[in-house]
């Protein structure tokens, strides 16, 4: 890479974010059509040449995550057919993530059966950020680059001043990412101890950690119905905490979600802009923390030849 052109095209699910990540390279999005037909499929058109040029494409597999996988699917081969030199698939948001194995007997590994799709379909690449599973990189036979947000997150709590702060992790499987931020900031560490009894069904067993008059911020990777972060809350509450704040990489937000965030009273909730959040339903409590310079400087640095491995802070 590097010799070649480079141009970024976008699908559907998270233009705002291309455009974005487009012009902090001093670029305008390529053009490119991602429409329907009567019934429903999908129809992609790369409306300029992109042989010998080096393609990046953007789109996040969330809801509704069919779709946009096979918007993303189409767009890669419409580009590998166009004889481009290079095509990574940029995924802010990697859906079908959190099943990444057999749970029970008779169940699919989702995330390696949309490994297989979206690699079959011809990316040389995939760069993503805060993949709910590392080992999903493992899926792949191409390059993986999984960002971290917590650069932007470690960037964010230090403005918020919080005193007596405790970084919480919501359940035994977010406790690296959120032992790492607590290091970061000198904090200290309380984890939930969870249980899911069946999907998008949260029981809070225990905390565990000093939590009592501190102030808690709660890290997860995902918030989808906001029932662990909610449930979380209420127990930190439960235990003595002061002020609760949620940070989270993803917004799913699925079901009953804002309803279960507004009543949850979180000092403040932070989200990432991997998925875009409905205007219309954003509370007030709110904040939405751009990804684009840090997938932007990944993408440069991809381009070059570069090492991205300093932003795996
Ligand atoms: C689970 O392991 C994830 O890290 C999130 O905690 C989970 O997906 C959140 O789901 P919900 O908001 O529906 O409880």
């Amino acid at each position: 890479m590097g010799k070649n052109e480079m141009k970024i095209f976008s699908c559907n699910s998270n233009r705002t974010l291309a455009e974005d990540i487009a012009r902090r390279l001093g670029m305008n999005l390529a053009s490119s059509e991602v429409t329907k037909f009567k019934d429903e499929e999908i129809a992609v058109r790369l409306n300029e040449s992109v042989r010998g040029v080096d393609v990046f494409i953007v789109q996040s597999t969330c809801k509704p995550a069919n779709n946009n996988l096979m918007e993303l699917i189409l767009m890669v081969d419409a580009a590998k057919r166009a004889s481009a030199s290079s095509i990574t698939a940029v995924m802010p948001y990697f859906g079908y993530a959190r099943q990444d194995r057999k749970v029970e007997p008779r169940v699919p590994i989702s995330a390696k059966v949309v490994a297989n799709l979206i690699q079959a379909s011809g990316i040389s690449r995939l760069l993503t950020m805060d993949l709910h599973a590392d080992q999903i990189q493992g899926f792949f036979d191409v390059p993986v680059d999984n960002l971290f947000a917590s650069p932007l997150v470690i960037d964010y709590i230090k403005s918020m001043n919080i005193t007596d702060m405790t970084i919480v992790s919501p359940d035994s499987g977010g406790v690296d990412r959120a032992r790492f931020i607590a290091k970061r900031l000198d904090a200290g560490l309380a984890i939930i101890d969870k249980r899911r009894p069946k999907a998008n069904v949260c029981e809070v067993m225990n905390v565990i950690g000093e939590v009592s008059g501190r102030n808690c911020v709660m890290i997860d990777d995902i918030v989808d119905t906001g029932g662990s972060i909610s449930g979380g809350a209420k127990a930190l509450k439960e235990f003595g905490a002061k002020d609760v704040y949620c940070i989270a990489t993803h917004p799913v937000l699925s079901g009953n979600a804002f309803d279960n965030l507004g009543k949850a009273g979180f000092r403040e909730i932070i989200f990432s802009d991997t998925i875009p959040v409905d205007e219309s339903k954003k509370l007030d409590n709110m904040t939405i923390l751009p990804t684009a310079p840090l997938f932007a400087e990944a993408i440069k640095r991809i381009f070059n030849g570069e090492s991205v491995s300093s932003l795996f802070i």
